[in-house]
Protein backbone atom coordinates (compact mmCIF):
# COMPACT_ATOMS: atom_id res chain seq x y z
CA UNK A 1 0.00 0.00 0.00
CA UNK A 2 1.23 3.41 -1.18
CA UNK A 3 0.24 7.17 -0.90
CA UNK A 4 0.97 10.13 -2.44
CA UNK A 5 1.73 13.14 0.09
CA UNK A 6 2.37 16.28 0.12
CA UNK A 7 4.41 18.54 2.06
CA UNK A 8 1.90 20.03 4.90
CA UNK A 9 3.47 23.69 4.70
CA UNK A 10 3.65 24.62 0.72
CA UNK A 11 1.79 21.55 -0.52
CA UNK A 12 5.04 20.36 -2.84
CA UNK A 13 4.34 17.04 -4.08
CA UNK A 14 6.56 14.55 -1.97
CA UNK A 15 5.88 11.58 -4.06
CA UNK A 16 4.10 8.05 -2.91
CA UNK A 17 5.73 6.81 -0.01
CA UNK A 18 5.04 3.08 0.92
CA UNK A 19 4.36 1.21 3.77
CA UNK A 20 5.55 1.05 7.10
CA UNK A 21 6.89 3.70 8.71
CA UNK A 22 8.59 5.64 5.24
CA UNK A 23 9.09 9.31 6.42
CA UNK A 24 11.09 11.82 4.79
CA UNK A 25 13.14 14.75 6.78
CA UNK A 26 13.02 17.78 4.03
CA UNK A 27 10.51 19.08 1.46
CA UNK A 28 12.55 19.59 -1.33
CA UNK A 29 9.95 22.40 -2.04
CA UNK A 30 10.50 24.23 0.92
CA UNK A 31 12.89 22.77 3.40
CA UNK A 32 10.48 22.19 6.16
CA UNK A 33 10.83 19.38 8.27
CA UNK A 34 8.38 17.32 7.24
CA UNK A 35 7.41 14.01 9.19
CA UNK A 36 5.63 11.46 7.99
CA UNK A 37 2.96 10.28 9.90
CA UNK A 38 2.26 6.84 10.74
CA UNK A 39 -1.32 7.12 11.21
CA UNK A 40 -2.15 8.89 8.17
CA UNK A 41 0.04 6.31 6.36
CA UNK A 42 -2.28 3.85 7.74
CA UNK A 43 -5.77 4.73 7.78
CA UNK A 44 -6.16 7.08 4.98
CA UNK A 45 -5.18 4.89 2.35
CA UNK A 46 -5.61 5.78 -1.11
CA UNK A 47 -5.96 9.58 -0.19
CA UNK A 48 -3.59 12.45 -1.10
CA UNK A 49 -2.47 13.89 2.17
CA UNK A 50 -0.98 16.46 3.40
CA UNK A 51 0.43 15.11 6.96
CA UNK A 52 0.63 17.97 9.44
CA UNK A 53 3.14 16.53 11.28
CA UNK A 54 6.17 18.00 12.49
CA UNK A 55 7.66 15.08 13.96
CA UNK A 56 8.68 17.63 16.61
CA UNK A 57 6.94 16.12 19.44
CA UNK A 58 5.41 12.65 20.20
CA UNK A 59 2.22 14.17 21.96
CA UNK A 60 1.33 15.70 18.25
CA UNK A 61 0.72 12.22 17.07
CA UNK A 62 -1.49 10.39 20.32
CA UNK A 63 -3.91 13.92 19.72
CA UNK A 64 -4.20 13.09 15.88
CA UNK A 65 -4.97 9.59 16.50
CA UNK A 66 -8.38 9.56 18.76
CA UNK A 67 -10.02 6.49 19.52
CA UNK A 68 -12.35 6.56 16.68
CA UNK A 69 -9.66 6.08 14.55
CA UNK A 70 -8.89 2.37 15.94
CA UNK A 71 -12.33 1.28 14.18
CA UNK A 72 -11.04 2.31 11.04
CA UNK A 73 -8.72 -0.57 10.24
CA UNK A 74 -11.37 -3.14 10.82
CA UNK A 75 -13.18 -1.37 8.42
CA UNK A 76 -10.38 -1.10 5.49
CA UNK A 77 -10.55 -3.57 2.79
CA UNK A 78 -6.63 -2.59 2.73
CA UNK A 79 -5.44 -3.53 6.39
CA UNK A 80 -3.92 -6.95 5.55
CA UNK A 81 -1.94 -8.44 8.61
CA UNK A 82 1.61 -6.85 8.56
CA UNK A 83 -0.27 -3.56 8.74
CA UNK A 84 -1.98 -4.90 11.67
CA UNK A 85 0.98 -5.98 13.38
CA UNK A 86 3.07 -2.47 12.87
CA UNK A 87 0.04 -0.07 14.30
CA UNK A 88 0.16 -3.08 17.41
CA UNK A 89 3.80 -2.41 17.59
CA UNK A 90 3.35 1.10 17.88
CA UNK A 91 0.18 1.86 19.98
CA UNK A 92 -0.08 2.67 23.49
CA UNK A 93 -1.81 0.23 26.17
CA UNK A 94 -4.48 2.74 26.19
CA UNK A 95 -4.83 2.48 22.57
CA UNK A 96 -4.67 -0.93 22.22
CA UNK A 97 -7.49 -1.61 24.84
CA UNK A 98 -9.14 1.21 23.49
CA UNK A 99 -9.19 -1.03 20.33
CA UNK A 100 -10.16 -4.09 22.24
CA UNK A 101 -12.68 -2.31 24.11
CA UNK A 102 -14.18 -0.86 21.43
CA UNK A 103 -15.04 -4.15 20.15
CA UNK A 104 -17.71 -4.29 22.92
CA UNK A 105 -18.51 -0.76 23.07
CA UNK A 106 -21.70 0.84 22.04
CA UNK A 107 -21.56 2.62 18.79
CA UNK A 108 -23.31 5.87 19.95
CA UNK A 109 -20.07 6.60 22.11
CA UNK A 110 -18.10 6.30 18.77
CA UNK A 111 -18.22 8.33 15.68
CA UNK A 112 -16.25 11.19 14.92
CA UNK A 113 -15.02 9.95 11.20
CA UNK A 114 -13.78 12.68 9.27
CA UNK A 115 -12.11 14.70 11.83
CA UNK A 116 -8.82 15.78 11.61
CA UNK A 117 -7.22 17.20 15.21
CA UNK A 118 -4.35 19.42 14.87
CA UNK A 119 -2.19 21.20 18.04
CA UNK A 120 -3.76 24.98 17.96
CA UNK A 121 -0.86 27.23 16.85
CA UNK A 122 0.17 29.78 19.50
CA UNK A 123 -1.02 28.30 22.33
CA UNK A 124 2.13 27.12 24.77
CA UNK A 125 2.21 23.56 24.79
CA UNK A 126 2.10 21.84 27.74
CA UNK A 127 4.26 18.73 28.61
CA UNK A 128 1.01 16.90 29.83
CA UNK A 129 -0.35 14.49 28.25
CA UNK A 130 -4.10 11.97 28.22
CA UNK A 131 -2.03 10.05 31.31
CA UNK A 132 -1.25 13.06 33.30
CA UNK A 133 -3.51 13.79 36.24
CA UNK A 134 -4.86 16.96 38.02
CA UNK A 135 -2.78 16.44 40.98
CA UNK A 136 0.13 16.24 38.71
CA UNK A 137 -0.61 19.17 35.94
CA UNK A 138 -0.67 21.51 39.12
CA UNK A 139 2.54 20.59 41.00
CA UNK A 140 3.93 23.62 42.45
CA UNK A 141 1.01 25.85 41.58
CA UNK A 142 -0.37 28.16 44.23
CA UNK A 143 -3.86 29.51 44.45
CA UNK A 144 -3.81 30.40 47.86
CA UNK A 145 -6.43 33.57 48.23
CA UNK A 146 -7.63 32.76 45.04
CA UNK A 147 -11.42 31.86 44.91
CA UNK A 148 -12.36 28.93 42.33
CA UNK A 149 -16.40 28.11 41.93
CA UNK A 150 -16.77 24.46 40.25
CA UNK A 151 -20.30 23.58 39.40
CA UNK A 152 -21.71 20.13 40.01
CA UNK A 153 -18.14 19.69 42.70
CA UNK A 154 -20.13 16.06 44.14
CA UNK A 155 -18.82 13.76 41.74
CA UNK A 156 -16.65 12.91 38.61
CA UNK A 157 -14.56 15.16 37.29
CA UNK A 158 -16.23 18.05 39.47
CA UNK A 159 -15.04 16.55 42.67
CA UNK A 160 -11.96 15.52 41.39
CA UNK A 161 -11.34 19.50 40.05
CA UNK A 162 -12.97 20.71 43.58
CA UNK A 163 -10.28 18.48 45.22
CA UNK A 164 -7.47 19.65 43.47
CA UNK A 165 -7.96 23.41 43.47
CA UNK A 166 -8.53 23.39 47.36
CA UNK A 167 -5.40 21.16 47.97
CA UNK A 168 -3.48 23.93 46.02
CA UNK A 169 -5.15 26.59 48.13
CA UNK A 170 -7.83 28.02 46.65
CA UNK A 171 -10.91 28.73 48.15
CA UNK A 172 -13.93 26.40 46.07
CA UNK A 173 -17.18 27.23 46.36
CA UNK A 174 -18.66 23.81 44.84
CA UNK A 175 -22.31 23.11 43.59
CA UNK A 176 -24.78 20.78 43.55
CA UNK A 177 -28.76 20.67 43.32
CA UNK A 178 -28.54 19.19 46.80
CA UNK A 179 -27.10 21.67 49.08
CA UNK A 180 -26.51 18.93 51.66
CA UNK A 181 -24.60 16.43 49.28
CA UNK A 182 -22.63 19.98 47.61
CA UNK A 183 -21.51 20.12 51.92
CA UNK A 184 -20.72 16.39 52.02
CA UNK A 185 -18.51 16.76 49.09
CA UNK A 186 -16.89 19.86 50.40
CA UNK A 187 -16.46 18.22 53.82
CA UNK A 188 -14.30 15.22 51.79
CA UNK A 189 -11.84 17.86 50.08
CA UNK A 190 -8.55 18.90 52.72
CA UNK A 191 -8.49 22.51 52.40
CA UNK A 192 -11.42 25.38 51.88
CA UNK A 193 -14.05 24.34 50.22
CA UNK A 194 -17.92 26.42 50.30
CA UNK A 195 -21.05 24.29 49.59
CA UNK A 196 -23.83 26.06 47.62
CA UNK A 197 -27.08 24.73 46.15
CA UNK A 198 -27.69 25.05 41.75
CA UNK A 199 -29.96 23.51 39.90
CA UNK A 200 -29.05 24.93 36.30
CA UNK A 201 -32.51 24.14 34.87
CA UNK A 202 -34.05 26.23 37.12
CA UNK A 203 -32.88 30.10 36.70
CA UNK A 204 -34.26 31.53 39.77
CA UNK A 205 -31.57 28.78 41.73
CA UNK A 206 -28.78 29.95 39.18
CA UNK A 207 -29.41 33.57 40.13
CA UNK A 208 -29.69 32.41 44.14
CA UNK A 209 -26.16 30.71 43.73
CA UNK A 210 -24.64 33.57 42.20
CA UNK A 211 -26.15 35.88 45.13
CA UNK A 212 -24.70 33.22 47.40
CA UNK A 213 -21.25 33.13 45.73
CA UNK A 214 -21.47 37.09 45.67
CA UNK A 215 -21.75 37.23 49.10
CA UNK A 216 -18.67 36.17 49.40
CA UNK A 217 -17.50 39.68 48.65
CA UNK A 218 -14.53 38.65 46.73
CA UNK A 219 -13.02 38.45 43.35
CA UNK A 220 -13.75 35.02 41.11
CA UNK A 221 -10.35 33.92 39.84
CA UNK A 222 -11.61 30.79 38.38
CA UNK A 223 -15.16 29.21 37.24
CA UNK A 224 -15.27 25.85 36.34
CA UNK A 225 -18.77 25.32 34.21
CA UNK A 226 -18.20 21.74 34.85
CA UNK A 227 -21.99 19.99 35.98
CA UNK A 228 -23.29 18.51 33.39
CA UNK A 229 -26.47 15.89 32.32
CA UNK A 230 -26.79 13.64 30.05
CA UNK A 231 -30.32 11.83 29.31
CA UNK A 232 -31.08 7.96 28.79
CA UNK A 233 -34.22 6.37 26.98
CA UNK A 234 -34.22 8.87 24.36
CA UNK A 235 -37.30 10.42 25.61
CA UNK A 236 -37.01 14.27 24.79
CA UNK A 237 -37.70 16.75 28.17
CA UNK A 238 -38.17 20.11 27.81
CA UNK A 239 -37.88 23.36 30.06
CA UNK A 240 -40.09 26.24 28.91
CA UNK A 241 -39.93 24.96 25.57
CA UNK A 242 -36.67 24.28 25.71
CA UNK A 243 -34.90 21.08 25.39
CA UNK A 244 -33.52 20.06 28.10
CA UNK A 245 -29.56 19.31 27.62
CA UNK A 246 -29.41 22.76 25.84
CA UNK A 247 -30.92 24.19 29.04
CA UNK A 248 -28.58 22.60 31.88
CA UNK A 249 -25.85 22.25 29.93
CA UNK A 250 -25.54 25.74 28.36
CA UNK A 251 -28.68 28.51 29.56
CA UNK A 252 -27.74 27.45 33.27
CA UNK A 253 -24.13 28.04 32.98
CA UNK A 254 -24.96 30.80 30.43
CA UNK A 255 -26.57 32.92 33.31
CA UNK A 256 -24.50 31.89 35.88
CA UNK A 257 -21.30 33.39 34.46
CA UNK A 258 -23.13 36.54 33.50
CA UNK A 259 -24.46 37.39 36.66
CA UNK A 260 -20.74 36.59 37.85
CA UNK A 261 -18.61 37.92 35.36
CA UNK A 262 -17.89 41.24 37.24
CA UNK A 263 -16.62 39.33 39.69
CA UNK A 264 -14.14 37.78 37.34
CA UNK A 265 -13.09 40.69 36.05
CA UNK A 266 -11.66 42.41 39.35
CA UNK A 267 -9.75 39.17 39.56
CA UNK A 268 -5.61 40.00 38.81
CA UNK A 269 -6.81 36.71 35.90
CA UNK A 270 -10.21 35.55 35.82
CA UNK A 271 -10.53 32.50 34.30
CA UNK A 272 -13.36 30.99 33.12
CA UNK A 273 -13.19 27.17 32.10
CA UNK A 274 -16.11 25.21 30.33
CA UNK A 275 -16.26 22.01 30.58
CA UNK A 276 -17.89 20.69 26.92
CA UNK A 277 -16.90 16.88 25.87
CA UNK A 278 -15.60 15.72 22.34
CA UNK A 279 -19.20 15.22 21.87
CA UNK A 280 -19.59 18.77 20.85
CA UNK A 281 -18.17 17.63 16.78
CA UNK A 282 -18.91 13.87 17.29
CA UNK A 283 -22.36 13.87 18.50
CA UNK A 284 -23.69 17.12 17.68
CA UNK A 285 -26.44 17.88 14.65
CA UNK A 286 -24.31 18.07 11.37
CA UNK A 287 -25.61 21.30 10.76
CA UNK A 288 -24.53 22.55 13.95
CA UNK A 289 -27.35 24.31 16.65
CA UNK A 290 -30.46 23.88 15.53
CA UNK A 291 -32.25 26.98 16.33
CA UNK A 292 -34.76 26.70 14.82
CA UNK A 293 -35.87 23.92 16.58
CA UNK A 294 -34.41 24.35 20.15
CA UNK A 295 -37.52 22.03 21.53
CA UNK A 296 -35.79 19.39 19.33
CA UNK A 297 -39.77 18.38 17.80
CA UNK A 298 -38.22 17.52 14.39
CA UNK A 299 -35.47 15.24 15.56
CA UNK A 300 -34.30 14.06 19.12
CA UNK A 301 -32.45 11.56 20.58
CA UNK A 302 -30.09 11.91 23.60
CA UNK A 303 -27.06 11.66 22.09
CA UNK A 304 -28.14 14.22 19.34
CA UNK A 305 -29.20 16.93 22.16
CA UNK A 306 -26.53 16.00 24.48
CA UNK A 307 -23.93 16.82 21.23
CA UNK A 308 -25.75 19.72 20.50
CA UNK A 309 -25.39 20.97 24.26
CA UNK A 310 -21.87 20.18 23.81
CA UNK A 311 -21.07 22.47 21.01
CA UNK A 312 -23.07 25.07 22.70
CA UNK A 313 -20.39 25.00 25.76
CA UNK A 314 -17.89 25.37 22.94
CA UNK A 315 -19.10 28.01 20.98
CA UNK A 316 -20.44 29.72 24.18
CA UNK A 317 -16.71 29.71 25.37
CA UNK A 318 -14.95 30.91 22.01
CA UNK A 319 -17.67 34.15 21.79
CA UNK A 320 -17.16 34.74 25.53
CA UNK A 321 -13.42 34.98 24.52
CA UNK A 322 -14.41 37.33 22.24
CA UNK A 323 -16.14 39.85 24.63
CA UNK A 324 -13.07 39.80 27.08
CA UNK A 325 -10.89 40.69 24.35
CA UNK A 326 -8.77 43.75 26.79
CA UNK A 327 -9.71 42.16 29.51
CA UNK A 328 -7.63 40.23 32.17
CA UNK A 329 -10.25 37.38 31.80
CA UNK A 330 -10.15 34.68 29.77
CA UNK A 331 -12.73 31.78 28.54
CA UNK A 332 -11.57 28.74 27.13
CA UNK A 333 -13.66 25.35 26.72
CA UNK A 334 -12.30 21.66 26.80
CA UNK A 335 -12.86 18.01 26.28
CA UNK A 336 -12.11 15.74 29.43
CA UNK A 337 -11.35 12.70 28.42
CA UNK A 338 -13.79 9.39 28.38
CA UNK A 339 -14.35 8.48 31.82
CA UNK A 340 -16.66 6.41 34.14
CA UNK A 341 -18.15 8.52 35.89
CA UNK A 342 -22.18 9.02 37.04
CA UNK A 343 -22.59 10.79 33.48
CA UNK A 344 -24.06 7.83 32.43
CA UNK A 345 -26.82 7.14 35.03
CA UNK A 346 -29.20 8.07 32.72
CA UNK A 347 -28.64 5.28 30.54
CA UNK A 348 -30.10 2.08 29.56
CA UNK A 349 -28.12 -0.89 31.86
CA UNK A 350 -27.12 -2.57 28.52
CA UNK A 351 -25.44 0.81 27.19
CA UNK A 352 -24.04 1.36 30.74
CA UNK A 353 -22.73 -1.59 30.59
CA UNK A 354 -21.00 -1.26 27.55
CA UNK A 355 -19.71 2.20 28.71
CA UNK A 356 -18.40 1.09 32.00
CA UNK A 357 -16.58 -1.13 30.29
CA UNK A 358 -15.12 0.99 27.58
CA UNK A 359 -14.00 3.63 29.82
CA UNK A 360 -12.59 1.33 32.26
CA UNK A 361 -10.75 -0.72 29.76
CA UNK A 362 -9.50 2.52 27.51
CA UNK A 363 -11.06 5.33 29.18
CA UNK A 364 -8.78 7.94 32.00
CA UNK A 365 -9.35 7.53 35.47
CA UNK A 366 -11.30 10.22 37.71
CA UNK A 367 -7.75 11.79 38.16
CA UNK A 368 -6.54 12.05 34.55
CA UNK A 369 -9.94 13.39 33.61
CA UNK A 370 -9.96 16.48 35.99
CA UNK A 371 -6.26 17.07 34.40
CA UNK A 372 -7.45 19.19 31.37
CA UNK A 373 -9.99 21.25 33.55
CA UNK A 374 -7.56 21.75 36.23
CA UNK A 375 -4.80 22.64 33.65
CA UNK A 376 -6.67 25.62 31.79
CA UNK A 377 -7.93 26.77 35.26
CA UNK A 378 -4.31 27.52 36.74
CA UNK A 379 -1.30 27.12 34.53
CA UNK A 380 0.81 29.91 34.28
CA UNK A 381 1.62 29.46 30.57
CA UNK A 382 -2.08 30.30 29.52
CA UNK A 383 -2.32 33.62 31.69
CA UNK A 384 -3.30 35.17 27.84
CA UNK A 385 -5.10 32.34 26.24
CA UNK A 386 -8.55 32.58 25.55
CA UNK A 387 -11.01 30.78 23.00
CA UNK A 388 -9.68 28.08 22.43
CA UNK A 389 -10.29 24.24 22.40
CA UNK A 390 -8.65 22.01 24.70
CA UNK A 391 -8.03 18.24 24.44
CA UNK A 392 -5.56 16.06 27.03
CA UNK A 393 -3.96 19.32 28.52
CA UNK A 394 -2.87 20.77 25.18
CA UNK A 395 -5.44 23.27 22.69
CA UNK A 396 -6.50 21.52 19.34
CA UNK A 397 -7.96 22.53 16.18
CA UNK A 398 -10.72 20.33 14.85
CA UNK A 399 -10.77 20.00 10.84
CA UNK A 400 -13.26 18.80 9.48
CA UNK A 401 -16.93 17.99 10.10
CA UNK A 402 -17.79 20.08 12.95
CA UNK A 403 -18.39 23.86 14.17
CA UNK A 404 -16.29 23.84 16.89
CA UNK A 405 -14.54 27.00 15.79
CA UNK A 406 -17.60 28.96 13.51
CA UNK A 407 -16.96 32.23 14.84
CA UNK A 408 -20.92 32.90 12.80
CA UNK A 409 -22.78 30.42 14.77
CA UNK A 410 -21.06 31.27 18.48
CA UNK A 411 -22.31 34.96 17.84
CA UNK A 412 -25.84 33.64 17.31
CA UNK A 413 -25.34 31.63 19.98
CA UNK A 414 -25.18 34.18 22.16
CA UNK A 415 -27.99 36.29 21.07
CA UNK A 416 -30.16 33.81 21.02
CA UNK A 417 -28.97 32.87 24.43
CA UNK A 418 -29.46 36.63 25.59
CA UNK A 419 -33.43 36.35 24.16
CA UNK A 420 -34.40 33.25 25.94
CA UNK A 421 -32.46 34.02 29.62
CA UNK A 422 -33.01 38.07 29.04
CA UNK A 423 -35.37 38.17 32.58
CA UNK A 424 -32.31 36.71 34.67
CA UNK A 425 -29.56 38.71 32.95
CA UNK A 426 -27.75 41.69 34.26
CA UNK A 427 -26.35 44.37 32.18
CA UNK A 428 -22.14 43.75 32.44
CA UNK A 429 -20.02 46.65 31.59
CA UNK A 430 -16.55 46.00 30.47
CA UNK A 431 -14.37 47.16 33.00
CA UNK A 432 -12.84 50.39 32.56
CA UNK A 433 -9.07 49.77 32.94
CA UNK A 434 -6.51 52.48 33.80
CA UNK A 435 -2.72 52.48 34.54
CA UNK A 436 -1.65 53.31 37.85
CA UNK A 437 1.48 53.10 39.77
CA UNK A 438 0.83 49.50 40.97
CA UNK A 439 -0.70 48.28 37.81
CA UNK A 440 -3.57 47.67 36.05
CA UNK A 441 -6.65 48.64 38.07
CA UNK A 442 -10.24 47.25 37.84
CA UNK A 443 -12.70 50.13 38.21
CA UNK A 444 -15.72 47.62 37.51
CA UNK A 445 -17.87 48.15 40.85
CA UNK A 446 -18.11 45.03 43.56
N1 LIG B 1 -17.44 11.34 31.95
C1 LIG B 1 -17.15 11.51 30.67
O1 LIG B 1 -16.75 10.58 29.98
C2 LIG B 1 -17.30 12.88 30.06
C3 LIG B 1 -16.90 13.04 28.73
C4 LIG B 1 -17.01 14.29 28.15
C5 LIG B 1 -17.51 15.34 28.89
N2 LIG B 1 -17.92 15.16 30.17
C6 LIG B 1 -18.44 16.33 30.89
O2 LIG B 1 -17.79 16.46 32.14
C7 LIG B 1 -18.63 17.16 33.05
C8 LIG B 1 -18.64 16.44 34.37
O3 LIG B 1 -19.27 15.19 34.18
P1 LIG B 1 -18.89 13.88 34.98
O4 LIG B 1 -18.47 12.89 34.00
O5 LIG B 1 -18.02 14.18 36.15
O6 LIG B 1 -20.35 13.45 35.45
P2 LIG B 1 -21.03 13.27 36.86
O7 LIG B 1 -20.18 12.44 37.76
O8 LIG B 1 -22.40 12.82 36.57
O9 LIG B 1 -21.07 14.75 37.46
C9 LIG B 1 -22.01 15.66 36.99
C10 LIG B 1 -22.17 16.77 38.02
O10 LIG B 1 -23.13 17.68 37.50
C11 LIG B 1 -24.10 17.96 38.50
N3 LIG B 1 -25.40 18.14 37.86
C12 LIG B 1 -26.08 17.25 37.10
N4 LIG B 1 -27.25 17.78 36.71
C13 LIG B 1 -27.31 19.03 37.22
C14 LIG B 1 -28.26 20.07 37.18
N5 LIG B 1 -29.44 19.94 36.54
N6 LIG B 1 -27.99 21.23 37.81
C15 LIG B 1 -26.85 21.39 38.50
N7 LIG B 1 -25.90 20.44 38.59
C16 LIG B 1 -26.13 19.26 37.96
C17 LIG B 1 -24.10 16.75 39.41
O11 LIG B 1 -24.38 17.23 40.70
P3 LIG B 1 -25.61 16.73 41.60
O12 LIG B 1 -26.12 15.43 41.02
O13 LIG B 1 -25.03 16.59 42.96
O14 LIG B 1 -26.57 17.84 41.50
C18 LIG B 1 -22.66 16.26 39.34
O15 LIG B 1 -21.89 16.82 40.37
C19 LIG B 1 -19.99 17.24 32.36
O16 LIG B 1 -20.18 18.52 31.83
C20 LIG B 1 -19.90 16.22 31.25
O17 LIG B 1 -20.74 16.54 30.18
C21 LIG B 1 -17.81 13.96 30.78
Amino acid sequence: MSHNIACYRCGAPLGALSLPFSRRDQCPGCSADVHVCKMCMYFDSGVPRQCREDGAEDVTEKERVNFCDWFKPWTLHEVRLPHCLAILMTISRRRFLALAGAAVAVPPIAGCEGVEKVATANVPRSPFSADSTAEEVTEGVDLSGMLAVVTGCTSGIGFETTRVLAKRGAHVVGTSRSLENAEAACSRVMGDATAVQLELSDFDSVVACAESIRSLNTPIDILVCNAGYRGGGNERQLIKGIEKHFVVNHLGHFVLVNRLLDRLFLASQGRIVVVASRAAYSGAPAAGIDFDDLGMARSYSDSLAYGQSKLANVLFSLQLAEMLRGTRATSNSLHPGVINTDIDRNLNPLTRFGFGLLTKLSGKTIEEGAATSCYVASSDLLGSTSGHYFEDCNAVTIDGTGHLHDRAMAEKLMLVSEELTAEYLVEQRRPDWSESENGLQNKTDG
